[in-house]
């Protein structure tokens, strides 16, 4: 039986640790690249899986105030209406809800509004996670060009 030489062994380990090292940098970039792309950004749509999962839970926790596909509450008379009262805004691009940055959309979501007890902190209730799926699906209400104009660009696309 021959046996392998030492020193040959030791260029074996030495291969087996280069290419274990080049194998960790070649994950680590893979999944920094996979968990970019799982995250919504401003100014880009958001993946199909994530749209279908905001869409839930946006059925259970916000059309009974923001309306089907994000229409808004129907507006009330101002002589009927309780001083303070605040109707909930449509979220599509009828109104301004893309003038915000994906994470200003979640912190009004988890932490909710000053100006009115009616938008509560969904905080407890919904993740990070969920608020940033339900922000895909609100999104996804509107049209590519006012995607690529959400947040502090929609000035200078006007
Ligand atoms: C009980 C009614 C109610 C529910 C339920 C509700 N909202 Fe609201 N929402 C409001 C009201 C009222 C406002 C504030 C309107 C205003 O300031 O004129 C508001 C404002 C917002 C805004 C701010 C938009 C902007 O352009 O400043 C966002 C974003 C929002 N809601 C998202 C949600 C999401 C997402 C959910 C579900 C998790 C939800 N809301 C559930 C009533 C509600």
């Amino acid at each position: 039986m021959s046996r392998i030489p030492v020193h040959k062994t030791d260029q074996c380990y030495k291969r087996l640790r280069r290419f274990l090292f080049m194998l960790k940098r070649v994950v680590f970039v893979v999944l920094l690249t996979l968990s970019q792309h799982s995250i919504a950004e401003t100014g880009q749509p958001g993946l199909s899986s994530e749209i279908t999962n905001g869409k839930r839970l946006y059925e259970q926790y916000c059309l009974t105030c923001h309306g089907v596909n994000g229409v808004g509450e129907r507006p009330i008379p101002k002589y009927i209406r309780a001083p303070g009262f605040l109707t909930a805004m449509p979220l599509n691009e009828a109104s301004h809800a893309w003038y915000h940055s994906d994470e200003q959309l979640i912190e009004a979501v988890l932490n909710g509004l000053q100006r009115t007890q009616r938008m509560p902190a969904w905080k407890g209730i919904l993740s990070e996670q969920d608020a940033r799926l339900i922000v895909a699906y609100i999104k996804s209400l509107w049209s590519p060009r006012i995607i690529a104009c959400q947040g502090p660009k929609h000035m200078s696309c006007m």
